[in-house]
C-alpha cells in the first residue's frame, strides 16, 4: 500500500465505537500452517455510537470461513467479507452473538505480529493492532472485554499451553494426541492485550503472596534447557511486585502471573494481561551469557511490564493518541523503581544519557513529535523516545511541581476513578488539579508542543547590595508542522555554591517555589536572593529537573569547581560533561581548534586525578559515568548544521587519548584497586566497580594501545563473567591489528553456541570506526550467527552499523546504501523492524552539504519503492518532508 494512500487518523476525529463487545469466546486450535480460530462475541449497540450504525469490523490478511449470529449462518448478502474488514451491513439493535471462523498460517506470519511461531513456540503479539491479524474484531483500546480461550495443540509439540487470566480447565482430546486448556481472565480488555502461547518450555516458579493475601503462582517460561537462567527475572519480578505494593500501593489481581521468553520479538516485551511475553534478551541471565547492563535491562523491563498491570491493563488508553498514558507513565514508575533498588544519582545519569542520545535527537529532526501526537498514519511508528522518555520527564516534572504527596493522592485518585476505563491524558491531569489544587491548564503544554525548549541563564552578584540576580529565559525552535512555539511550565531545580557550600535560598519572587526550585513559565523571568554575600556558582537543572537544554556561561573554572563541590550528584557530573562537551563541539565545528582539546584535557585530567584517587573507589558506578564523556551523536546534535562526522570523531578520540595519557597511572591503579572482587555477582555495587574498571580499560586501550592490548587479552582470559569479557572486546576493536582479529576471533569460538551473546559481537564489530567495517558488516551478514528474519540479529549487526556515526555517514555515501538496501528488503518480511532500522536516516538534515545530498538520495530512492509497507513509506515521508 502507498502511504498517500493511508489514511489520517486524527486525535480529533475520535469517535466511540458503535458496537460493544462484552464477551469474546476464544476456541483455537494450533497447527503450524492451518491455525483454526473460532470467535464468539458478546455483541450490544454502544449507547454512546450511532444507534442503527453497521457493525465493521477490523481485519488484516483474514479470510473468512463461517458466519454465524446468535447460531445461525448469516445470509450472504447481509454481509461482506475482505481480507482487511468484515461488514454486517444491519446487524439487530440489541444484544446478539456473533460467531467467526478464520483459519490462519503462523509459520507464514514473518511479521512477527497476531499469531506467529518462534522456533517452535506459538505466541502472539497483538498491540497496537495485531488481533485483527487473528480473527476480525472491534480492534480499539476503548472496547474491552471479557476473555475465555480454549486452546488445543498436538501434546508433544505444545505440552505448555497459556493464556490470559486464570487457568479453569485442562485435558486430553478423544484420540490422544491433543490436549487443551482454558482460560478465563475475568478483568475486561482490550485486544491489544491478548496473548496466547505454545510450546515445548521449562520454567521456574515461586509463590508469592500480595500485600492485601492474595496468593499467586508466577511463573516464567523460557527454552528447553534454560531454565537455569530464569532465576533474575523471577528474582526481579517479586522485588518490582513488593515495591509496586510499598510505593504506589498496587497488589497484583489474579492467580497467577506468567513470563515468556521467546527468541523472535519485535519488541523488547509486552505486558498482556497475566502473560508478559518477552524478547529472550530481557529474561535470561547467567554471568556467562548476560552483562551487568543485561541484569539491568532485564530488572527494568520485568518490572516495566509488571508495572503496567495497573497502568496500562487495569486501567488503559482510550486511543492510540494517549498511548504516553502508559508508556511514559509506566517508564515513570520503571526508572523510580531501578532508581530504589541502585543508585538514584546514576540511574538518573543513565538516564538523561538515553533522553539526550534518542530522544533529544528525535526532537531536533523530522520526525519531532509530541508527548500526544495529534494524527498518525501508522501508530507502530509512534512508539518512541517521545512517547516514552519524554513522557517519563513530564510525570517526574508534575510530581516535583506538586510535590510528593499531592502526586501520591493523585495517583490513588487516578487508579480509583479510572480502573476498568480506557482514559484520557485530560482524565490523568484532572486527578492531579484536584489533589493539589492547582491549574494544571499550561503543564498540558507538555504534552501538546513538541520540541526541546532551551533555558537560557545568566547571573549577576551585586556585592554592595549583597543579592544575586538570575536571568532565566525558554524558547523551543519550530518543528514540523509547529512554528510558533509557547512558554512551558519549568520546574528548574538550583542551588548557589558557595566558598562553603550551598548557600540559603532567600527570595521574595512568586517564581520561586520553595524547596530550591523556581518555576519558569513565562518567555523570562528574573529572581533576586538575598544575603548572598559572596559571588556564588549557580547549579542549575539540578537532578536534570527538566528535560531542557540550558545555556548557562561559567568559565570552566567555575564548573570544575560544581565538580568538586556541587552537593547535587548530577550537577556534578554534568558539570564535566559541560567542560568535555564545549571542547569537543568547538573541534568538531572547526578541527583547527584541536589545540584547545589538549587544554581541556589537561583540566578534566586534573580534576579527575584526584578524584579517581580519592573519592572514585567510594562510589565506583557514580566515577565510571564521570570518565564517559559525552557521546559523538550529543556533541553532533550540539553542532547542529554541517555536521562532519569524521570530525567529531577525530576530536572525541583525540580528548579521549589526551585524557587517558594524562590519567595514565591514575587508571592503573584504579583498576587494581578494583581488582579485589571475588566470585561474579550482578548487584549493583559490583557492577559499579566493573564499570569502572572498564572505563578505565577503554582509556588505556586509546592512549597506550599495546599495553592495553596486553591487558584485554588478559581481562579476557582469565574473566569469569560476561562482562569483563565484553568490555575486553569493545576496548580492542578500538585498536586495529592482529590482536584484535585474534580476539574476536576467540570471542566467536567461546560463545558459538550463544546467539544472545554474539548479537554483542556482532555489534561490537559493527561499531568499529574504521572504512573497512562496512565489508565487515557485509561479511558477516554471512556467518552463521546472522539471520535477517530474527530481529535481535538485525538490530544487533544493522542497527549497531546504523549508530556508527562515521561510518553509516562515510563520507562515499555507501553506509546510507547499504542501510537503505536492507530496509527494503526487510520491509517485504517485517516492516515493523525495517522502519525503525530507517528511523537511523532522522538526522540527515544537519549533516554537511555533501553527505547530506547523499542520505536524502537513499531515502528518496527508499520512499520510491514499490509495495513499501504503511511503517516504512510513512517514516521516509516524514523523514524526507
Ligand atoms: N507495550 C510495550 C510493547 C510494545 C511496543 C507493543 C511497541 C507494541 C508496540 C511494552 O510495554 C514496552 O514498552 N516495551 C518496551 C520496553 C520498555 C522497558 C520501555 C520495548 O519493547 O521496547
Ligand atoms: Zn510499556
Amino acid at each position: 500500500m502507498r502511504s498517500e494512500d493511508t489514511p489520517l487518523i486524527r486525535l480529533e476525529d475520535y469517535r466511540p465505537s458503535d458496537w460493544l463487545i462484552d464477551t469474546v469466546d476464544l476456541d483455537i486450535a494450533l497447527h503450524p500452517t492451518k491455525t483454526r480460530v473460532r470467535a464468539l462475541l458478546g455483541m450490544r449497540p454502544n449507547p454512546a455510537g450511532q444507534p442503527g450504525a453497521p457493525l465493521v469490523l477490523d481485519g488484516d490478511e483474514l479470510s473468512l470461513g463461517a458466519l454465524r449470529l446468535d447460531g445461525l449462518l448469516i445470509d450472504e448478502s447481509a454481509y461482506s467479507a475482505t481480507p482487511q474488514k468484515l461488514t454486517l451491513h444491519a446487524p439487530p439493535a440489541r444484544r446478539f452473538t456473533l460467531m467467526i471462523d478464520t483459519e490462519i498460517d503462523p509459520s507464514a506470519n514473518t511479521k512477527l505480529m497476531g499469531l506467529y511461531r518462534s522456533s517452535r513456540v506459538y505466541c502472539t503479539q497483538c498491540e497496537a493492532d495485531g488481533f485483527r491479524r487473528i480473527s476480525y474484531f472491534l480492534d480499539r483500546p476503548d472496547v474491552m472485554s471479557v476473555y475465555t480461550v480454549r486452546l488445543e495443540a498436538a501434546k508433544l509439540a505444545a505440552p505448555v499451553l497459556l493464556s490470559n487470566g486464570n487457568l479453569v480447565a485442562a485435558g486430553e482430546v478423544p484420540g490422544g494426541e491433543r490436549h487443551f486448556t482454558v482460560w478465563h481472565d475475568p478483568h475486561p480488555k482490550p485486544a491489544y492485550l491478548f496473548a496466547l502461547v505454545g510450546g515445548a518450555l521449562d520454567h521456574v516458579r515461586q509463590n508469592y503472596v500480595t500485600a492485601d493475601g492474595r496468593s499467586v503462582e508466577l511463573a516464567v517460561y523460557v527454552e528447553p534447557g534454560k531454565a537455569g537462567r530464569a532465576g533474575w527475572a523471577m528474582d526481579c519480578l517479586v522485588r518490582c511486585m513488593r515495591w509496586d505494593e510499598r510505593v504506589f500501593g498496587r497488589n497484583y489481581d489474579l492467580d497467577v502471573f506468567n513470563v515468556v521468553a521467546v527468541s523472535d520479538f519485535n519488541m523488547g516485551a509486552m505486558e498482556n494481561k497475566g502473560l508478559n511475553i518477552f524478547n529472550d534478551k530481557y529474561v535470561l541471565a547467567d554471568p556467562q551469557t548476560a552483562t551487568d547492563g543485561d541484569y539491568a535491562s532485564i530488572e527494568a523491563i520485568i518490572a516495566h511490564e509488571y508495572f503496567h498491570n495497573w497502568t496500562g491493563n487495569r486501567i488503559t488508553c482510550r486511543d492510540w493518541f494517549q498511548l504516553c498514558l502508559k508508556e511514559g507513565l509506566t517508564v515513570f514508575r520503571d526508572q523510580e523503581f531501578s532508581a530504589d533498588e541502585r543508585s538514584r544519582p546514576v540511574k538518573r545519569i543513565a538516564d538523561v544519557r538515553t533522553l539526550r542520545t534518542t530522544q533529544f535527537s528525535e526532537d531536533a529532526g523530522p520526525l519531532a513529535h509530541p508527548v500526544r501526537p495529534r494524527a498518525y498514519k501508522e501508530i507502530n511508528n509512534f512508539y518512541t523516545p517521545t512517547v516514552y522518555e519524554k513522557g517519563a520527564e513530564v510525570i517526574r516534572m508534575l510530581k516535583l511541581l506538586i510535590g510528593d504527596g499531592a502526586f501520591r493522592a493523585g495517583m490513588d485518585l487516578y487508579f480509583q476513578r479510572c480502573d476498568g476505563t480506557a482514559a484520557t491524558i485530560e482524565d490523568f491531569l484532572a486527578c492531579f488539579a484536584e489533589t493539589s489544587g492547582r491549574d494544571l491548564a499550561q503543564f498540558a503544554l507538555w504534552y501538546e508542543q513538541s520540541g526541546t525548549p532551551t533555558i537560557v541563564a545568566s547571573g549577576r552578584h551585586d556585592a554592595a547590595a549583597r543579592t544575586y540576580t538570575l536571568d532565566l529565559a525558554q524558547t523551543t525552535a519550530p518543528t514540523p508542522g509547529q512554528p510558533d512555539k509557547r512558554p512551558v511550565v519549568l520546574p528548574v531545580a538550583l542551588g548557589l555554591v558557595g566558598t562553603g557550600g550551598d548557600l540559603p535560598l532567600r527570595t521574595a519572587s512568586p517564581a520561586y517555589a520553595g524547596d530550591g526550585v523556581i518555576v519558569l513559565d513565562q518567555p523570562s523571568l528574573s529572581v533576586t536572593f538575598s544575603d548572598v554575600a559572596e559571588p556564588p556558582i549557580p547549579s542549575l537543572l539540578r537532578g536534570f529537573s527538566a528535560p531542557v537544554r540550558l545555556e548557562l556561561d561559567l568559565a570552566d573554572g567555575d564548573l570544575l569547581r560544581l565538580f568538586a563541590a556541587d552537593s547535587d550528584p548530577f550537577n556534578r557530573w554534568q558539570a564535566l560533561q559541560t567542560v568535555a562537551s564545549r571542547a569537543l563541539v568547538a573541534a568538531g565545528r572547526d578541527a583547527t581548534k584541536h589545540n584547545a582539546l589538549v587544554a581541556t584535557a589537561g583540566e578534566l585530567a586534573g580534576a579527575l586525578g584526584d578524584f579517581l584517587r580519592v573519592q572514585a573507589p567510594a562510589d565506583p558506578a557514580f566515577a565510571a559515568q564521570v570518565l564517559r564523556l559525552p557521546g559523538q551523536a550529543d556533541i553532533a546534535r550540539e553542532i547542529g548544521a554541517h555536521v562532519d562526522p569524521d570530525a567529531i570523531h577525530a576530536a572525541h578520540r583525540g580528548l579521549s587519548v589526551e585524557i587517558g595519557l594524562q590519567l595514565g597511572a591514575h587508571l592503573l591503579v584504579l583498576r587494581d584497586i578494583l581488582n579485589t572482587q571475588a566470585r561474579y555477582s550482578p548487584d549493583a555495587a559490583s557492577a559499579g566497580r566493573r564499570a569502572l574498571r572498564n572505563e578505565a580499560l577503554g582509556l588505556i586501550a586509546l592512549s597506550a594501545p599495546d599495553a592495553g592490548a596486553g591487558l584485554a587479552a588478559a581481562q579476557f582470559s582469565s574473566a569469569d563473567n560476561l562482562t569483563d569479557r565484553l568490555a575486553a572486546l569493545a576496548a580492542m576493536t578500538l585498536v586495529p591489528g592482529d590482536a584484535r582479529e585474534d580476539l574476536i576471533a576467540r570471542f566467536a569460538q567461546t560463545y558459538a553456541a550463544e546467539p544472545l551473546v554474539l548479537d554483542k559481537w556482532l555489534m561490537a564489530q559493527a561499531l568499529i570506526p574504521e572504512a573497512g567495517t562496512l565489508d565487515r558488516v557485509k561479511a558477516l551478514m554471512q556467518h552463521p550467527a546472522f539471520s535477517l528474519t530474527n530481529p535481535n540479529r538485525v538490530r544487533s549487526l544493522i542497527g549497531g552499523f546504523a549508530a556508527n556515526l562515521t561510518q553509516f555517514n562515510r563520507a562515499d555515501g555507501e553506509g546510507y546504501a547499504f542501510v537503505a538496501d536492507i530496509v527494503i528488503a526487510l520491509d517485504r518480511t517485517n516492516p515493523q523492524v525495517a522502519s525503525r532500522l530507517l528511523g537511523s536516516f532522522k538526522s540527515w538534515r544537519m549533516l554537511e552539504p555533501g553527505r547530506k545530498v547523499l542520505a536524502e538520495a537513499k531515502l528518496a530512492m527508499v520512499a520510491q519503492t514499490p509495495n513499501l509497507s504503511r511503517d516504512v513509506a510513512d517514516i521516509a515521508e516524514r523523514t524526507l518532508a
